[in-house]
């Protein structure tokens, strides 16, 4: 009993860690990744361009369709802000359910749309120099600075 239950924690935990990832600016092959900018977060952190690493604070779990976007082993999640329009910065504040500034949805061509307001994560003028801050823009399709895969 107690050993199957173990091996049930030990595959949730698995399965668990196994989501957090990079998220990529670009492509597959990208180097720079979203990061909470600065190492110690708290409401408001803002969430920008860094080089890809292993520090927690590039460690996300997202996953395909609505989703939070969190750093993992943490509270704090993506955050677009109460009154969402193009220029926006984005940052990261305490995990809430059912709030419309944290409720994402990651699209089949990558994408990640703030769920029913037709606005997406986007790198300002596509500029993948460390330390900018990203931003919501109107989705459109087929733009570069709107795409971001692990
Ligand atoms: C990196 O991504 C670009 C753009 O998709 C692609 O053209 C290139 O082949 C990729 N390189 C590698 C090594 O995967
Ligand atoms: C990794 O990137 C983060 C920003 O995302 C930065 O704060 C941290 O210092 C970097 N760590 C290393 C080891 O370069
Ligand atoms: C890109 O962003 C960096 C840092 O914010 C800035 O110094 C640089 O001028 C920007 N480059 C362009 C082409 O806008």
């Amino acid at each position: 009993m107690i050993s199957s239950t173990t091996f049930i924690l030990t595959i949730l935990a698995t399965s668990l860690s196994a989501t957090a990832n990079v998220i990529r600016a670009g492509t597959t092959n990208s180097t720079k990744c979203i990061s909470a900018i600065d190492l110690s977060l708290q409401n408001g952190t803002p969430v920008g361009i860094f080089d890809c690493n292993t520090s927690y604070n590039e460690q996300w779990v997202i996953k395909k369709g609505e989703t939070k976007v969190q750093v993992a082993g943490t509270s704090f999640c993506l955050d677009a802000g109460s009154s969402p329009q193009n220029g926006v910065g984005l940052k990261v504040w305490q995990c809430y359910d059912n709030l419309p500034a944290q409720d994402w949805y990651w699209t089949d061509d990558n994408r990640i749309a703030l769920k029913d307001q037709g606005f997406c994560v986007d790198v300002p003028n596509g500029n993948l120099t460390s330390g900018a801050q990203l931003q919501i823009w109107k989705c459109t399709d087929n733009n570069n600075n709107q795409v971001w895969t692990q």
